[in-house]
């Protein structure tokens, strides 16, 4: 399979259009979660149709002081793993291409589900995805978008964004790929020394573990995923919690202790100089 490297809009636009379009947006650093979201767009517009993957490290979401400049860059490896996965197009555009006005001054706002969480401890990350996302739906025109459910809280504020304001692509969310030792794929993983990944796996321990008490409610949930990360936090190096919530996956609220019903436990943590997120879906109460 060859995959044709775009780098400019006007040459977006002038694809040819044969069957149902499929983008996976990315920021590069491609690994395994992404080629099973290309692979999954793939099975889902057929032969006919067209997989694009756009690869761009989008400066507007990232903070003061974020790791913006040593994101990692691997546009050569990424077109090999997106050719493997069965990708037509990889659309790697330059910040100028994107923002050709400089710093956009009209931007998408995510609004209060964007302040909760990562949104909190990252402001104004969302509207910079937003903004970005809405821009790559315009410019790849796409009929079905897939995104990972490792990034749950952008997830649903991409579907939010869809609904809110009526853009004709459908919203495809596909499930977190984890190593062998339950770490979930992440472009920042390649940062974690033997020693930081020890201490990072107490993350995916402390929510699938948490996860076994989901019969048992939500503050059983809390109390079990807490007694592994504060064990954690006593590690070499230690797990520096950001938060962990047990959130409504409609709005990213925290739920109460009496809750029946579908959530999201989510979970971020500094390890070293790296931060990682993961979280799980579950049923919480239902066993009671
Ligand atoms: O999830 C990501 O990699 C990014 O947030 C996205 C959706 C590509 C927007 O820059």
């Amino acid at each position: 399979m060859t995959t044709q490297l775009i780098r400019t809009a006007k040459e977006l636009h002038s694809l040819p259009r044969g069957g149902r379009r499929a983008v996976v947006m990315t920021m590069g650093a491609l690994h395994e979660g992404h080629a099973t979201l290309v692979r999954e767009a793939r099975r889902l517009v057929g032969p006919e149709g067209q997989v694009v993957v756009t690869v761009f490290v989008n400066p507007l979401q990232f903070g003061a002081g974020e790791d913006l400049d040593r994101y990692p860059r691997t546009l050569d490896a990424d077109l090999a793993i997106a050719a493997e996965a069965d990708a037509d197009f990889v659309f790697a555009p330059s910040v100028d291409e994107v923002y050709p006005g400089g710093e956009p001054q009209v931007r998408i706002t995510a609004g209060p589900m964007g302040e909760r969480l990562e949104g909190a401890s990252r402001p104004g990350h969302f509207d910079g995805v937003l903004t970005v996302v809405g821009k790559l739906l315009h410019l790849t025109l796409p009929d079905v978008a897939l995104f990972g459910q490792k990034d749950a809280q952008q997830l649903a504020l991409i579907r939010r964004m869809a609904r809110d304001l009526n853009f004709p692509v459908d919203i495809v969310g596909v499930p977190t790929v984890r190593e062998g030792d339950n770490l979930a794929l992440s472009s920042r993983n390649r940062y974690l020394s033997d020693a930081d990944r020890a201490t990072a796996l107490e993350l995916s321990r402390a929510l699938l573990t948490a996860g076994t008490s989901a019969g048992k409610g939500a503050a059983s949930v809390r109390r079990s995923a807490m007694v592994i990360l504060d064990s954690a936090a006593r590690m070499e190096p230690p797990l520096r919690l950001d938060y962990l919530a047990l959130v409504d996956p409609s709005d990213f609220t925290e739920v109460p202790d009496d809750y029946s019903g579908e959530a999201i436990l989510a979970v971020a943590a500094k390890v070293g100089t790296t931060r990682l997120i993961d979280n799980i879906p579950l049923t919480v109460g239902a066993a009671r």
